[in-house]
Protein backbone atom coordinates (compact mmCIF):
# COMPACT_ATOMS: atom_id res chain seq x y z
CA UNK A 1 0.00 0.00 0.00
CA UNK A 2 1.30 3.26 -0.69
CA UNK A 3 0.91 6.59 1.62
CA UNK A 4 1.78 9.99 1.87
CA UNK A 5 4.36 9.37 5.05
CA UNK A 6 5.05 11.96 7.51
CA UNK A 7 7.99 12.25 9.31
CA UNK A 8 7.35 12.08 13.08
CA UNK A 9 6.23 15.50 14.57
CA UNK A 10 6.31 14.57 17.77
CA UNK A 11 8.76 15.36 20.49
CA UNK A 12 7.90 13.63 23.42
CA UNK A 13 7.09 16.57 25.42
CA UNK A 14 3.65 16.39 26.38
CA UNK A 15 3.15 20.21 27.83
CA UNK A 16 4.38 21.94 24.97
CA UNK A 17 2.22 19.65 22.72
CA UNK A 18 -0.34 22.31 21.19
CA UNK A 19 -2.85 20.02 19.52
CA UNK A 20 -4.27 21.09 16.01
CA UNK A 21 -7.20 19.45 14.81
CA UNK A 22 -5.98 20.73 11.38
CA UNK A 23 -2.46 18.51 11.86
CA UNK A 24 -5.01 15.11 11.90
CA UNK A 25 -3.99 12.37 10.05
CA UNK A 26 -6.41 11.46 7.14
CA UNK A 27 -7.69 8.10 5.73
CA UNK A 28 -4.96 8.21 3.31
CA UNK A 29 -2.22 9.32 5.38
CA UNK A 30 -1.62 7.03 8.53
CA UNK A 31 1.77 5.93 8.17
CA UNK A 32 4.72 8.06 9.98
CA UNK A 33 8.39 7.35 9.07
CA UNK A 34 10.01 6.93 12.54
CA UNK A 35 13.62 7.63 13.91
CA UNK A 36 15.79 4.84 14.13
CA UNK A 37 15.87 5.72 18.23
CA UNK A 38 11.96 5.37 17.94
CA UNK A 39 12.18 1.83 16.52
CA UNK A 40 14.93 1.34 19.73
CA UNK A 41 12.43 2.36 22.28
CA UNK A 42 9.82 0.14 21.30
CA UNK A 43 12.33 -2.47 20.91
CA UNK A 44 13.56 -2.18 24.44
CA UNK A 45 9.77 -1.41 25.46
CA UNK A 46 8.60 -5.27 24.10
CA UNK A 47 11.64 -6.84 25.39
CA UNK A 48 11.24 -5.24 28.55
CA UNK A 49 7.42 -6.91 28.98
CA UNK A 50 8.03 -10.18 26.64
CA UNK A 51 9.65 -12.34 28.87
CA UNK A 52 8.00 -15.99 30.46
CA UNK A 53 7.98 -14.95 33.91
CA UNK A 54 5.54 -12.09 33.06
CA UNK A 55 4.36 -13.55 29.90
CA UNK A 56 2.79 -16.18 32.69
CA UNK A 57 0.77 -14.20 34.54
CA UNK A 58 -1.26 -12.32 31.40
CA UNK A 59 -4.75 -14.02 30.31
CA UNK A 60 -4.91 -16.26 27.94
CA UNK A 61 -6.70 -14.20 25.51
CA UNK A 62 -4.24 -11.36 25.58
CA UNK A 63 -1.65 -14.25 24.72
CA UNK A 64 -3.74 -15.46 21.58
CA UNK A 65 -3.95 -12.03 20.30
CA UNK A 66 -1.02 -10.91 20.37
CA UNK A 67 0.13 -14.43 18.21
CA UNK A 68 -2.30 -13.11 15.45
CA UNK A 69 -0.94 -9.77 15.93
CA UNK A 70 2.75 -10.81 14.30
CA UNK A 71 4.40 -7.45 15.66
CA UNK A 72 7.85 -7.23 15.41
CA UNK A 73 9.70 -6.82 18.35
CA UNK A 74 12.33 -4.40 16.74
CA UNK A 75 9.99 -2.21 14.81
CA UNK A 76 7.13 -0.21 15.32
CA UNK A 77 4.52 -1.80 13.53
CA UNK A 78 2.69 0.24 10.37
CA UNK A 79 -1.16 1.12 11.04
CA UNK A 80 -1.71 -1.38 7.96
CA UNK A 81 -0.28 -4.69 9.23
CA UNK A 82 -2.44 -3.89 12.21
CA UNK A 83 -5.32 -3.37 9.92
CA UNK A 84 -4.27 -6.83 8.06
CA UNK A 85 -4.55 -8.38 11.29
CA UNK A 86 -7.43 -7.23 13.12
CA UNK A 87 -10.71 -6.02 10.57
CA UNK A 88 -10.98 -9.61 9.05
CA UNK A 89 -10.86 -11.05 12.72
CA UNK A 90 -13.21 -8.72 14.50
CA UNK A 91 -14.24 -5.48 11.82
CA UNK A 92 -12.33 -3.21 14.32
CA UNK A 93 -10.39 -0.67 12.09
CA UNK A 94 -7.16 0.89 13.74
CA UNK A 95 -7.02 4.82 13.01
CA UNK A 96 -3.76 6.89 14.10
CA UNK A 97 -4.82 10.37 15.65
CA UNK A 98 -3.34 13.26 17.19
CA UNK A 99 -5.99 13.63 19.83
CA UNK A 100 -4.59 12.85 23.77
CA UNK A 101 -6.71 10.73 25.73
CA UNK A 102 -7.52 13.87 28.14
CA UNK A 103 -10.40 14.23 25.56
CA UNK A 104 -12.91 11.24 25.81
CA UNK A 105 -15.95 12.14 24.66
CA UNK A 106 -13.78 12.09 20.75
CA UNK A 107 -12.68 8.87 21.59
CA UNK A 108 -16.06 7.54 22.48
CA UNK A 109 -17.30 8.64 19.19
CA UNK A 110 -14.85 6.97 17.32
CA UNK A 111 -15.42 3.50 19.26
CA UNK A 112 -18.79 3.94 18.19
CA UNK A 113 -17.78 3.24 14.59
CA UNK A 114 -15.33 0.46 15.83
CA UNK A 115 -12.81 2.76 15.52
CA UNK A 116 -9.48 2.27 17.45
CA UNK A 117 -7.51 5.20 17.79
CA UNK A 118 -4.01 4.90 18.43
CA UNK A 119 -1.85 8.40 19.38
CA UNK A 120 1.31 9.26 17.30
CA UNK A 121 3.09 9.59 20.33
CA UNK A 122 5.98 7.65 21.49
CA UNK A 123 7.42 7.59 25.22
CA UNK A 124 11.12 9.08 25.04
CA UNK A 125 13.71 6.70 26.78
CA UNK A 126 13.90 8.60 29.77
CA UNK A 127 10.33 7.46 30.52
CA UNK A 128 11.05 4.02 29.99
CA UNK A 129 9.32 2.81 33.24
CA UNK A 130 6.53 5.72 33.39
CA UNK A 131 5.12 7.23 30.78
CA UNK A 132 2.86 10.86 32.17
CA UNK A 133 -0.02 9.57 29.01
CA UNK A 134 -0.53 6.51 27.16
CA UNK A 135 1.87 6.25 24.04
CA UNK A 136 1.11 4.21 20.86
CA UNK A 137 3.01 1.33 22.62
CA UNK A 138 0.45 1.30 25.39
CA UNK A 139 -2.18 1.47 23.12
CA UNK A 140 -0.72 -1.49 20.32
CA UNK A 141 1.28 -3.51 22.80
CA UNK A 142 -1.46 -3.39 25.52
CA UNK A 143 -4.85 -3.03 23.33
CA UNK A 144 -4.45 -4.52 20.00
CA UNK A 145 -3.77 -8.12 20.96
CA UNK A 146 -7.38 -8.12 22.64
CA UNK A 147 -8.56 -6.56 19.35
CA UNK A 148 -7.86 -9.68 17.08
CA UNK A 149 -11.00 -11.25 19.85
CA UNK A 150 -14.51 -12.00 19.27
CA UNK A 151 -15.14 -11.07 23.08
CA UNK A 152 -13.02 -7.87 23.35
CA UNK A 153 -14.26 -6.54 20.56
CA UNK A 154 -17.73 -7.08 22.16
CA UNK A 155 -16.68 -5.85 25.62
CA UNK A 156 -15.57 -2.65 23.76
CA UNK A 157 -18.24 -2.62 22.03
CA UNK A 158 -20.86 -1.81 25.23
CA UNK A 159 -18.88 1.47 25.91
CA UNK A 160 -19.78 3.74 23.36
CA UNK A 161 -23.34 3.27 23.23
CA UNK A 162 -23.94 3.91 26.62
CA UNK A 163 -21.44 6.54 27.12
CA UNK A 164 -23.34 8.79 23.93
CA UNK A 165 -26.18 8.40 26.27
CA UNK A 166 -25.49 8.62 29.39
CA UNK A 167 -25.44 12.11 31.66
CA UNK A 168 -22.47 13.78 32.52
CA UNK A 169 -22.11 11.92 35.74
CA UNK A 170 -22.98 8.50 34.51
CA UNK A 171 -19.82 9.40 31.93
CA UNK A 172 -18.16 10.11 35.07
CA UNK A 173 -19.11 6.10 36.16
CA UNK A 174 -18.53 4.64 33.03
CA UNK A 175 -15.20 6.28 31.94
CA UNK A 176 -14.34 4.77 35.42
CA UNK A 177 -15.47 1.27 34.17
CA UNK A 178 -13.85 1.24 31.27
CA UNK A 179 -10.39 2.21 33.27
CA UNK A 180 -10.64 -0.67 35.87
CA UNK A 181 -11.67 -3.62 33.26
CA UNK A 182 -10.01 -2.51 29.59
CA UNK A 183 -7.18 -0.59 31.37
CA UNK A 184 -6.47 -2.09 34.74
CA UNK A 185 -8.66 -5.11 35.31
CA UNK A 186 -7.58 -8.66 36.30
CA UNK A 187 -9.33 -11.55 35.58
CA UNK A 188 -9.31 -15.38 37.23
CA UNK A 189 -8.27 -18.10 34.85
CA UNK A 190 -6.58 -21.82 35.52
CA UNK A 191 -7.51 -20.99 39.40
CA UNK A 192 -5.01 -17.58 39.05
CA UNK A 193 -5.39 -13.85 38.88
CA UNK A 194 -4.23 -12.92 35.92
CA UNK A 195 -3.55 -9.46 33.97
CA UNK A 196 -6.71 -8.48 31.38
CA UNK A 197 -5.88 -4.59 31.38
CA UNK A 198 -3.85 -2.83 28.90
CA UNK A 199 -2.62 -0.21 31.37
CA UNK A 200 -1.26 -3.31 33.33
CA UNK A 201 0.22 -5.15 30.34
CA UNK A 202 2.10 -1.92 29.14
CA UNK A 203 3.64 -0.84 31.88
CA UNK A 204 6.87 -3.21 33.43
CA UNK A 205 6.68 -1.42 36.77
CA UNK A 206 2.62 -1.85 36.76
CA UNK A 207 2.41 -5.26 35.64
CA UNK A 208 5.86 -6.52 37.85
CA UNK A 209 4.27 -4.75 41.38
CA UNK A 210 0.74 -7.01 40.41
CA UNK A 211 2.39 -9.97 40.20
CA UNK A 212 4.40 -9.55 43.26
CA UNK A 213 1.04 -8.71 45.12
CA UNK A 214 -0.26 -11.84 43.33
CA UNK A 215 3.05 -13.63 45.35
CA UNK A 216 2.47 -11.88 48.08
CA UNK A 217 -1.55 -12.85 48.69
CA UNK A 218 -0.09 -16.50 48.78
CA UNK A 219 2.88 -15.64 51.13
CA UNK A 220 0.89 -13.77 53.74
CA UNK A 221 -2.08 -16.60 53.35
CA UNK A 222 -4.75 -13.96 52.53
CA UNK A 223 -5.09 -16.08 49.31
CA UNK A 224 -4.82 -20.19 49.27
CA UNK A 225 -3.73 -20.73 46.06
CA UNK A 226 -5.30 -24.62 46.68
CA UNK A 227 -8.69 -23.79 46.70
CA UNK A 228 -11.02 -21.51 44.92
CA UNK A 229 -9.84 -18.27 44.60
CA UNK A 230 -12.43 -16.08 43.81
CA UNK A 231 -14.90 -16.48 46.94
CA UNK A 232 -11.57 -16.14 49.39
CA UNK A 233 -11.33 -12.57 47.98
CA UNK A 234 -14.99 -12.12 48.50
CA UNK A 235 -14.84 -12.95 51.47
CA UNK A 236 -11.63 -10.73 52.36
CA UNK A 237 -13.69 -7.92 50.35
CA UNK A 238 -17.15 -8.07 52.10
CA UNK A 239 -14.99 -8.00 55.94
CA UNK A 240 -13.10 -4.89 54.56
CA UNK A 241 -15.65 -2.86 52.56
CA UNK A 242 -16.09 -0.44 55.04
CA UNK A 243 -12.15 0.53 54.97
CA UNK A 244 -11.80 0.33 51.49
CA UNK A 245 -13.99 2.93 50.88
CA UNK A 246 -11.94 5.01 53.53
CA UNK A 247 -9.00 4.20 51.75
CA UNK A 248 -10.93 5.89 48.27
CA UNK A 249 -12.06 8.90 50.22
CA UNK A 250 -8.74 9.30 51.96
CA UNK A 251 -7.02 9.23 48.78
CA UNK A 252 -9.07 11.69 47.32
CA UNK A 253 -8.73 14.40 49.63
CA UNK A 254 -4.95 13.75 49.74
CA UNK A 255 -5.32 14.24 45.86
CA UNK A 256 -6.84 17.11 46.41
CA UNK A 257 -4.44 18.64 48.66
CA UNK A 258 -2.00 18.26 45.55
CA UNK A 259 -0.55 15.30 48.11
CA UNK A 260 -0.08 13.18 44.78
CA UNK A 261 2.03 14.05 42.10
CA UNK A 262 2.84 10.75 40.13
CA UNK A 263 1.93 6.95 39.70
CA UNK A 264 5.23 6.03 41.82
CA UNK A 265 4.17 8.59 44.81
CA UNK A 266 1.08 6.69 44.71
CA UNK A 267 1.92 3.57 46.32
CA UNK A 268 3.57 5.06 49.42
CA UNK A 269 0.60 7.49 50.08
CA UNK A 270 -1.87 4.29 49.88
CA UNK A 271 1.01 2.67 52.85
CA UNK A 272 0.82 6.21 54.65
CA UNK A 273 -3.13 6.45 54.86
CA UNK A 274 -3.25 2.80 56.44
CA UNK A 275 -1.17 4.74 59.34
CA UNK A 276 -3.62 7.57 59.30
CA UNK A 277 -6.84 5.59 59.10
CA UNK A 278 -5.75 3.14 61.81
CA UNK A 279 -5.85 0.21 58.90
CA UNK A 280 -3.83 -2.99 59.71
CA UNK A 281 -1.61 -3.52 57.17
CA UNK A 282 -1.97 -6.85 56.75
CA UNK A 283 -4.69 -9.04 54.75
CA UNK A 284 -5.95 -7.41 51.82
CA UNK A 285 -4.16 -4.80 53.04
CA UNK A 286 -0.65 -5.73 53.53
CA UNK A 287 0.84 -4.84 49.90
CA UNK A 288 1.60 -2.14 48.12
CA UNK A 289 -2.39 -2.30 46.15
CA UNK A 290 -5.63 -3.47 47.01
CA UNK A 291 -6.83 -6.32 44.97
CA UNK A 292 -10.69 -6.33 44.88
CA UNK A 293 -13.90 -8.04 42.97
CA UNK A 294 -15.12 -6.16 40.61
CA UNK A 295 -17.69 -4.04 42.17
CA UNK A 296 -19.31 -1.46 40.29
CA UNK A 297 -20.64 0.30 44.06
CA UNK A 298 -16.72 0.30 45.02
CA UNK A 299 -15.84 1.44 41.88
CA UNK A 300 -18.65 4.15 41.14
CA UNK A 301 -17.56 5.71 44.38
CA UNK A 302 -14.27 6.10 43.43
CA UNK A 303 -13.80 9.95 42.61
CA UNK A 304 -12.76 11.70 39.43
CA UNK A 305 -9.43 13.14 40.99
CA UNK A 306 -8.59 9.42 41.90
CA UNK A 307 -9.25 7.02 39.28
CA UNK A 308 -6.26 7.61 36.83
CA UNK A 309 -4.35 6.45 39.90
CA UNK A 310 -4.89 3.24 41.10
CA UNK A 311 -4.05 2.68 44.68
CA UNK A 312 -6.67 -0.72 43.58
CA UNK A 313 -7.46 -3.15 41.03
CA UNK A 314 -10.43 -5.21 40.37
CA UNK A 315 -10.99 -8.88 39.58
CA UNK A 316 -13.68 -10.57 37.56
CA UNK A 317 -13.95 -13.98 38.21
CA UNK A 318 -14.05 -14.79 34.45
CA UNK A 319 -14.43 -12.53 31.24
CA UNK A 320 -18.35 -13.59 31.08
CA UNK A 321 -18.80 -12.08 34.20
CA UNK A 322 -17.06 -9.27 33.50
CA UNK A 323 -19.49 -9.23 30.19
CA UNK A 324 -22.56 -9.38 32.35
CA UNK A 325 -21.35 -6.61 35.24
CA UNK A 326 -20.73 -4.28 32.59
CA UNK A 327 -23.93 -4.74 30.86
CA UNK A 328 -25.69 -4.69 33.95
CA UNK A 329 -24.78 -0.74 34.37
CA UNK A 330 -24.24 0.03 30.44
CA UNK A 331 -26.97 -2.00 28.64
CA UNK A 332 -30.06 0.07 31.19
CA UNK A 333 -28.20 3.34 29.60
CA UNK A 334 -27.78 2.47 25.89
CA UNK A 335 -31.35 1.69 25.69
CA UNK A 336 -32.67 4.76 27.31
CA UNK A 337 -34.63 6.66 24.42
FE1 LIG B 1 -5.64 2.30 27.03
Amino acid sequence: MTTNQKTPGYTGDIAAQHNDPLQEYSAENQEIIFSAEQHSIWADLFAGIHQPYLMEHLCREYKDGLGLLELDPHHIPTVAHLNDRITPRTGWHIERTVVRYTLADDWYKKFAQRIFLITDYLRTRDQMEFTPEPDMFHDIFGHLPFLTQAFYARIEDKFAPAYMNATQDEREVIKRLAWYSTEFGLIVQDNRFKVFGAGIISGRKELTRTIMEFYRLGRDNVIDYSRPIFPQLTAHFQASKTNLHRIIDGVNALHQKGQMSSADEGWNVVLSLYKNLGIKQDGMFGGEVIIAPFDIETIARIPKTVYAFNPMLFVCESLDQMDELLDSYLKPIAARE
